[in-house]
């Protein structure tokens, strides 16, 4: 496989997990949870995946003035990701996701974004050289939005494929929408970007709309029924693995930085979906978000013998 360098903008959070045996409702106390701290983060998520399925990473994020700033930034080293555009914040502590997980593996997340809100875009100054032999740009929805803009407009400018991830959902401009080569967007994103009701559309037809507004390739991942694919020339639905869920926590983040590497040197099509549901696959069937992206040989070993 010939490696690209993959950018990925975006944040870094330590992700306190408690394992339930059901969702609390609103007031109420679930009792006997199990407690598990691991490194996440959408951004962390996805450039960690993208190392470990192959890609040469660089991963701009913020850290935060704490423990975590010096613990996370080795965990990337080792990962084989590049950190020397990293930022350390003065005034905040690194990320910190709160998380449930049931037993059903159904999760709900709430996230205090510390330092990841001081990626501002200013700091593209001093990571612009990051696109210089770079063939796509990461990003996901939990930085500043302007961040986000700044960044594809630039990465567009140098010729660099622009793969966004919308997570959480957020609102995205018309000029934007035009300069997104890679849209990947889970059903609910799908609704929120597109102002559509999934139900009533259906995926072909929310997909297309989404083409029309100028991105390339849509992509909606389906969770245990795979990825829907729709570009200009080609559109359909990839089929999921089917594997025992434990945990989902970022299952959506290792497609992305699995989709990222498969199509890295190449125009975007159903195989890269396939290997991205594979990883994505894997990535249920352990707990935690980083703990869970597995390497590049166990997904093509995975893929050998499941299909
Ligand atoms: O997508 C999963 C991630 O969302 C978790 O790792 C958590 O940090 C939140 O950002």
């Amino acid at each position: 496989m010939e490696r690209k360098k993959i950018v990925v903008v975006g944040s870094s959070n330590i992700d306190m997990v408690a394992r339930v045996h059901h969702l609390p409702k609103p007031g109420e106390t679930v009792g006997n949870a199990r407690f598990l701290q691991a490194f996440g983060g959408k951004g962390a998520n996805q450039a960690v995946a993208a190392a470990r399925l192959g890609g040469a990473v660089d991963f701009v994020t913020s850290l935060g003035n704490d423990m975590f700033a010096e613990v996370l930034t080795e965990h990337f080293k080792k990962n084989g990701i590049s950190t020397d555009y990293i930022r350390l914040s003065v005034e905040n502590p690194t990320g910190t996701a709160l998380i449930y997980v049931s037993d059903s593996a159904e999760n709900c997340i709430a996230v205090s974004p510390g330092a990841n809100a001081e990626l501002t875009p200013d700091y593209l100054e001093n990571f612009k050289k990051v696109f210089d032999n770079a063939s796509v740009v990461v990003m996901q929805a939990e930085i500043p939005y302007e961040t986000i803009v700044r960044v594809a407009e630039y990465a567009h400018q140098k010729g660099v494929r622009v793969l966004f991830n919308p997570a959480p959902a957020c609102h995205i401009d018309d000029a934007l929408f035009k300069i997104i080569d890679i849209l990947v967007v889970n059903e609910t994103e799908a609704e929120f970007v597109s102002g559509l009701n999934m139900t009533g559309c259906g995926i072909p037809l929310m997909a297309q709309t989404l083409l029309d507004k100028g991105v390339k390739a849509v992509v909606v991942t389906l969770g245990g029924r795979g990825a829907y694919l729709a570009t200009s020339e080609d559109s359909g639905l990839v089929a999921a693995y089917e594997v025992s869920a434990v945990d989902t926590t970022g299952a959506g983040d290792t497609f992305c930085g699995a989709l990222a590497v498969a199509c890295s040197a190449e125009k975007l099509s159903k195989d890269h979906l396939e290997f991205a549901c594979a990883a994505a696959a894997l990535s249920v069937t352990k707990e935690g978000a980083q703990p869970s992206i597995p390497m590049r040989d166990e997904v093509l070993a995975f893929m050998e013998n499941n299909h």
